[in-house]
């Protein structure tokens, strides 16, 4: 089998993890196992890794894709919000590395009836996890317009998102991929450049039904707990919001204080426990960008354990 996902950074990722004899490392974000062949290929080193996802879908391809490696990896249909419980639960207490590539696969975005794309048509659904209750039908038919307006602005950073909520509002019940980005496109006109007036909106609702930005809190707060001395957290985020909370969460893990800079005495009694390990966040070369255009906006932060 062939994944659909190729997989971003991976040269970058892998030297980020610094793979050592005898490591244990977790991938959260399995997708269809593209990072962790790459990871397992890379090297002869009896490594061990566990990977989760949260759609059942992509650990089924995953196991196809890493059919060669079985007695190396486990792989877990879970959330990386479980990340500690899960890991225990096999013995893995402390890790050397752990990645993140956060966003959606292209086998997600791609699927005919997962309602991810507006190039397809599809019911409103948008969740990673099918066993979930709520879907992208729940949001764009039952919030109110003011709710609709603050996911739009806030998870889209959309600038009609005013004029776009009160279209979906008017043109409800909306139960299709292609209803909804018809009602954006006549909502908010179509605009020079090359990206659809609905990407941004439907960025924003996919976020939301799967409560993306929250979650990414706490599964790196799992990790960075989770890593032995000199272990590395790698994460690759493609959007700014996604970029900004990962930053922000190395920089407080990086500060011997994180008292309010107002404050005149020290109370908090935080100790850095991570360190940067670069400068400045890695971006993919002009090659990489031609041959997956999806990479474009991927941004790769590495972190170091320095205290357990
Ligand atoms: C960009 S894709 C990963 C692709 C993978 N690195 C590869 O190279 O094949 C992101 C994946 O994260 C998964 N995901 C999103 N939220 C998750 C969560 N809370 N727990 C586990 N997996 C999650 C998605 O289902 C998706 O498969």
């Amino acid at each position: 089998m062939t994944p659909i996902h190729i997989p971003v950074l991976s040269k970058q990722v892998i030297e980020a993890l610094g793979l050592r004899p005898g490591g244990i490392y977790i991938d959260c974000t399995l997708g269809e196992g593209g990072h962790t062949l790459r990871i397992l290929e890379s090297t002869d080193l009896p490594i061990k890794l566990l990977g989760l996802d949260t759609d059942s879908h992509a650990v089924e391809a995953a196991k196809k894709n890493l059919s060669g490696y079985l007695n190396q990896v486990t792989l877990l249909n879970k959330s990386y919000t479980n990340l500690l419980n899960e890991s225990k639960k096999i013995g893995f207490n402390q890790v050397q590395g752990i990645i993140f590539d956060l966003g959606l696969s292209s086998m997600q975005l791609q699927g005919t009836n997962r309602g991810f794309s507006f190039r397809t048509d599809s019911p409103l659904d948008m969740r990673f996890n099918d066993s979930q209750q709520l879907t992208a039908w729940h949001i764009v038919n039952l919030c109110t317009e003011m709710e609709l307006r603050e996911i739009l602005k806030e998870l889209g950073e959309e600038p009609y998102a005013k004029r776009i909520a009160r279209s979906i509002v008017k043109s409800r019940p909306v139960e299709t991929t292609v209803q909804l980005a018809r009602i954006i496109v006549q909502a908010a006109g179509r605009r020079k450049g090359r990206v659809h007036p609905a990407t941004r909106s439907f960025q924003a609702i996919r976020m939301k039904v799967n409560d993306e930005l929250n979650n990414i809190e706490k599964g790196l707060d799992q990790a960075s707990n989770m890593l032995s001395k000199g272990g590395r957290l790698v994460v690759i985020s493609y959007h700014s919001l996604e970029d900004r909370i990962v930053k922000r969460f190395i920089l407080n893990a990086s500060k011997d204080c994180i008292c309010d800079p107002r404050v005149l005495e020290c109370s908090c009694e935080h100790k850095a426990y991570l360190k940067n390990v670069y400068k400045k966040v890695v971006k993919p070369n002009k090659r990489e960008i031609e041959l997956n255009p999806r990479s474009r906006s991927a941004r790769l932060r590495a972190a170091e354990r320095i205290e357990t």
